[in-house]
Formats: structure tokens, C-alpha cells, sequence
């Protein structure tokens, strides 16, 4: 890939999704495209780049799908869920009326479903146990198609879910059999508390129930410039409740920008009451 070519790529990636690429980030460009550039028929990658320039949206997102990075796993970061439900949701519950009414949770960057899976969870085990009859629901966007293909299949392999408790394969996931032999999918009680749908963080305007209670945002911004990380974490600041939280990855850390939340540690924010 010729340099010039690249720099075309990683501007028409950034303007459509702000994931920026570094310079040495070629040799990923050309493993993750190629394979689609040979599918177009396509000689060279300027002519990738032409066709991708002026071809619809959907060549766009394809292209996005090939870029970002998906990886994820249940109950990642643990340490986020053990603070949600020894502390952040007894906070929340006893001081915020509109969280008494419905607890509304954002998985923003969910990728294919096993972080927003893991919270509803968590909030599932904390709900029966404390608060019963409270209404609760997580939304769960990503930029990725391919990504929310998975989510919504909501299928993964048994061995993987690495659940702290094994009781909870049983209560709310069903095993496969024949085809399915060595995997879960997640129940239809559970799922459906989960909404998914696709987002770009950079969009004008989020189709989220708004405002926000508590948002997960983790290993999202390590993939955007210091300049974008400021104004998505400044968003994400004025969507959540006065008094909710906003949970970061641990490689996402805050503390080289400028932003208006207070830091609780562990990737924990929480805005101002
Ligand atoms: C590494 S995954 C993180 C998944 C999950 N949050 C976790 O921590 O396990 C990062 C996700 O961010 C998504 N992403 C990247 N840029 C985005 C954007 N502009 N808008 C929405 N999602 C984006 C990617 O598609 C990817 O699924």
C-alpha cells in the first residue's frame, strides 16, 4: 500500500468513525482489507479507495466493520461489576428517584453483546435479590455491523463465557445441541432486556433513552485522538443523571484530559450531583 493511499484510507476511516490509525498501522490496513479489495476485483488499493470514496454508505461500513477491533469477553475488567453491584447500585437506587422508576443502563461500544450481556447479569442476580420489582433496561450500540450481527444472534461458545459462578450457565443461558453442540445462547428473558442497535458515537444526535443512570464506555477511547476523547467523554458527561456514572476500560484512563467528572478510581467517574 502506497503511502499516499493510506493516508486517503486512514482519512476516510476517521471521518466516518474518528478510529485513528497511526503510521505504523499499515501492515493491519493491508491484512484486515485485502481479502475485500480482491472480492471487488479491485488491481490496486487507490482503486480500493476511489471505489470505497464513491461508492454508498453501506461500502463505507463495510469498511469500518473490517477496521475496528472486537474484542471482548464476559465479565471483562470484573472488577467494574463487583463496584456496580456492592456499591454503585445501592447509591444510586437510594438517591435518584428517575432510577427508582427505571433503571436505564448504555453499553457504548458493546461489539457483539458479551459486555452488555455480563451487566444484565449482574443486574439480573442484584435485582432479585434487592429490588424485584424494579424496571430495568440496557441499551447496547456499536459502530460495527458485523459486531451487532453477533449480539443479536446472542450465541457464544460454552467454555468461553467464563461465568464467577457456575449456577448462572444454567439460569440464564439454554445449551446447544446437534450443530450448536459446545454452545449457549443467552435466554429470551434476559435478551430482551438488551436493546441493540447500531451508533457512532460521533453522530449528531443518539437514539438512546435518555438520561443515562450509568454507562459503560470501555476500550472505546483508546482507539480515538486525545482531541475526540475529550468531546465524547464531555457528551457522554451531560447525558448521564447528575449523580450516575460513566466506567471506562482500564487502558482508557481519563487522566490525560480535561473533563468534568470525579474520578472514583478503578475507570469509575461519576458526574457531579
Ligand atoms: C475493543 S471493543 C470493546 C468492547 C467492550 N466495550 C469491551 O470492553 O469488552 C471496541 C468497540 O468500539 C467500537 N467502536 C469504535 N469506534 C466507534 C464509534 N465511532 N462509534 C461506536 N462504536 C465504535 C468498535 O466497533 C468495537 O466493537
Amino acid at each position: 500500500m502506497s503511502p499516499h493511499a493510506f493516508d486517503r484510507l486512514c482519512g476516510l476511516i476517521h471521518r466516518h468513525s474518528r478510529i485513528h490509525l497511526g503510521p505504523n498501522k499499515v501492515t493491519l490496513l493491508t491484512s484486515r482489507l485485502g481479502k475485500r479489495r480482491r472480492e471487488l476485483g479491485l488491481q490496486d488499493w487507490e482503486d480500493y479507495v476511489a471505489w470505497v470514496e464513491s461508492h454508498s454508505e453501506e461500502e463505507v461500513e463495510v469498511l469500518i466493520d473490517l477496521v475496528s477491533t472486537n474484542h471482548t469477553h464476559f465479565f471483562r475488567e470484573a472488577i467494574h461489576f463487583e463496584i456496580l453491584k456492592s456499591e454503585l447500585l445501592d447509591k444510586l437506587l437510594s438517591l435518584s428517584p428517575t432510577a427508582r422508576r427505571g433503571l436505564r443502563c448504555w453499553s457504548a461500544g458493546c461489539s457483539s453483546g458479551e459486555e452488555p450481556f455480563t451487566l444484565a447479569i449482574v443486574l439480573a442476580e442484584y435485582m432479585q435479590q434487592k429490588q424485584p420489582d424494579l424496571r430495568w433496561q440496557i441499551d447496547a450500540t456499536d459502530i460495527s455491523n458485523r459486531a451487532l450481527e453477533a449480539a443479536q444472534r446472542a450465541i457464544y461458545e460454552t467454555h468461553r463465557l467464563g461465568l464467577p459462578d457456575p449456577s448462572l450457565l444454567k439460569k440464564y443461558f439454554r445449551k446447544g445441541s446437534g450443530p450448536y453442540e459446545g454452545y449457549s445462547k443467552v435466554k429470551p428473558e434476559l435478551a430482551e432486556k438488551v436493546q441493540f442497535q447500531r451508533l457512532n458515537l460521533f453522530e449528531q444526535q443518539y437514539k438512546v433513552a435518555l438520561p443515562q443512570h450509568i454507562v459503560f464506555c470501555r476500550n472505546v477511547l483508546i482507539y480515538f485522538e486525545t482531541e475526540s476523547q475529550v468531546q465524547l467523554v464531555r457528551r457522554l458527561h451531560d447525558l448521564i443523571e447528575p449523580g450516575g456514572y460513566l466506567i471506562v476500560g482500564h487502558s482508557d484512563s481519563l487522566m490525560r484530559i480535561k473533563h468534568p467528572f470525579v474520578s472514583l478510581g478503578n475507570g469509575v467517574y461519576q458526574r457531579a450531583q
